[in-house]
């Protein structure tokens, strides 16, 4: 099975989680648009979703379904999105498509954090994936400096192609750290939190995930945490 087929599987499987009647949480990424799509297929009987970024949004509405502004959302049964990696007690790193800020927000709100990845994301330790933090532009340099005391290497992210910053939907940049070792994962997610200038880090510990439904040549497998 190709790697496209493995988020295709865990996506469908995730069909399952979705509480009827009500609004849900929407990720974003690959993985979380192969759900969207599923989504798309039983939209009657959803009220609609709270999408995680800009490109979720569009897509959610691209299929018709009604997408919320979170502010007028109380609570979300269920939030549903991909990571780039996990480990087994349900932390992740996410943010490898940039929405990490609202994806936290998102997931806050949500009872249920479920999980959907290709096998390849479930590691022992984290951090062979860049970590990636958003900070405010004028922070750049100086929460930069704060990661290296960490013993991470940060590294700004750029426009596809350019040498000019990524901007986010939030209109701040990414540093993606690499170089660290996260054993504890809870712990670093509070550290980076301290840095002024830090908007999020793409560390999901004190609010993991649930479930994770892994996609392996196996099947899916479903892990609870
Ligand atoms: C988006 O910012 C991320 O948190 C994604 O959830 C993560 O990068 C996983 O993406 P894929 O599903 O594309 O692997």
């Amino acid at each position: 099975m190709t790697q496209d087929e493995l988020k295709q599987a865990v996506a469908r499987t995730a069909i399952d989680y979705v509480v009827k009647n009500q609004i849900i949480g929407v990720g974003t990424g690959s993985t979380a648009n192969f759900f969207i799509d599923e989504l798309a297929k039983i939209k009657g009987d959803i009220k609609g979703a709270v999408a995680s970024s800009e490109a979720t949004a569009a897509r959610l509405r691209g299929h018709g379904i009604e997408v919320f502004d979170l502010n007028d959302v109380p609570e979300i049964a269920v939030y549903i999105d991909g990571a780039d990696e996990i480990d087994n007690s349900g932390a992740m790193i996410k943010g490898g498509g940039a929405a990490l800020t609202r994806e936290k927000i998102v997931a806050s709100v949500a009872k249920q954090f479920v999980c959907i990845a290709d096998g390849s994301k479930l590691v022992e330790v984290m951090g062979k994936f860049p970590l990636p933090v958003e900070v405010i532009p004028m922070a750049r340099a100086s929460v930069a400096r704060e990661l290296a005391k960490l013993g991470g290497t940060p590294k700004l992210r750029l426009k596809p192609g350019t040498e000019e910053a990524f901007v986010t939907d939030n209109g701040g940049y990414l540093l993606d750290v690499s170089g660290l070792s996260i054993t504890e994962p809870k712990a670093l997610e509070a550290q980076i939190n301290q840095i002024v200038g830090v908007i999020a880090v793409g560390l999901f510990a004190a609010r993991g995930a649930n479930v994770c439904l892994l996609g392996t040549a196996e099947g899916v497998k479903t892990l609870k945490f």
